[in-house]
């Protein structure tokens, strides 16, 4: 039984680089009919976990990140999408496995670290944030997912679920299941950088081409990227190394753009070696950058419109998901209660 469950806090709309990075693979699993089950969910009490003072940013995302969702190609035919705090069951699972993880153990988990020093908490970390780990291994394994695709920084909160899970598994029965991380499958899946050259797109940094952005928007951002600073001059040679209009082609550029978009050159490579060269101006390569992006993007966009149209119906595939969802997790609450000796009333 394979059975997949992943999501993402609504902090934002989603950009290109969760596109890459985790959407348009989500997509692949989903239609490749090679999985049980499918769980997306859309991390709204994790969200909150360091947005307590900013519900409506948390709460208006909810269906931006659905629509996100759908116009990409992920069906709620095929894969359950739910909303996190309408499965109150995470919560009570989350109680119990509080009593299986140290406080020490939290502290030392590096992605909270980091996640920690760059929202300049210091000493006043909220109580739920500092915990997050432990009500991800609820979110994971209220359903028995085994895979769980992910970007790397969530590997330590894989790991921390295993420790989870095993300790569950050995002082009380054999429940929960351990589940396994699903990286992307590439260095350049794993980490689209900026429009600025920044390591990340990322909302808080303003480097993002979102799904959403209209083909104006897209046009002006790539025609505004860093590239190489070097390459003052068409003539000067110019380096395609973490050059991000290069690092973008080579995510997004397939041979028959060439045909369709910029026919004197047969690939990438050729592309390169002649900006390695020099002679190739930056202009000419954003221009092509675009017209990849705005293919692949307006088929998204001209969904998301069309699906932007009945928010109501976003929330109920939303309700009918989270119903799903919450039968799911009721059932795995219960014979944890049971392993546990706690359903008293049985
Ligand atoms: N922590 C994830 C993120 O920030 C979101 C998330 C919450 C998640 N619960 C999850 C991801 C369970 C995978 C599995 O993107």
């Amino acid at each position: 039984m394979d059975i997949i469950l992943t999501g993402d806090r609504p902090t934002g709309r989603l950009h290109l680089g969760h596109y890459v990075g985790s959407l348009k693979r989500r997509v692949e699993m989903q239609n490749s009919g090679e999985y049980d089950k499918i769980f997306i969910m859309i991390a709204d009490a994790q969200a909150l976990t360091d947005n307590a003072d900013n519900i409506n940013k948390v709460r208006s995302n909810i269906s931006e990140v659905a629509l996100d969702y759908l116009a990409c190609g992920l069906s709620p035919d095929k894969a359950t999408i739910f909303i996190q705090s309408q499965v109150p069951e995470l919560c009570e699972l989350s109680f119990y496995y509080m009593n299986l993880v140290t406080v020490s153990r939290l502290q030392r988990n590096p992605t909270v670290k980091n996640e920690i020093q760059l929202r300049g908490f210091k000493q006043s970390i909220p109580v739920g944030f500092f915990t997050y780990p432990i009500s991800q291994a609820a979110d994971i394994t209220a359903f028995k997912a085994n895979l769980v695709p992910v970007g790397e920084d969530q590997l330590p909160m894989i790991e921390q679920t295993r420790e989870i899970v095993r300790s569950f598994n050995t002082l009380y029965q054999n429940v929960l299941v351990e589940p396994n991380a699903i990286l992307p499958s590439n260095s350049i899946c794993s980490r689209l950088p900026g429009l600025d050259g920044a390591a990340k797109m990322s909302k808080s940094l303003g480097n993002c081409i979102y799904l959403a952005d209209g083909s104006n928007d897209i046009k002006k951002k790539v025609q505004s990227m860093y590239t190489d600073p070097t390459h003052l001059r068409v003539e000067d040679p110019g380096h395609t190394e973490n050059n991000p209009v290069f690092v973008y082609l080579d995510a997004f550029c397939k041979d028959e753009h060439f045909a369709a978009f910029l026919p004197e050159y047969p690939n990438l490579d050729e592309l390169k070696a002649h900006y390695q060269r020099g002679g190739l101006g930056d202009g000419k390569v954003k221009k092509f950058l675009n017209e990849i992006l705005q293919n692949e993007l307006r088929p998204i966009r001209e969904k998301r419109e069309v699906l932007a149209n009945d928010v109501g119906a976003i929330f109920e595939m939303l309700k009918n998901g989270s119903e799903k969802a919450q039968a799911v997790a009721a059932q795995t609450l219960d014979e944890v209660k049971t392993a546990m000796g706690i359903n008293y009333f049985r």
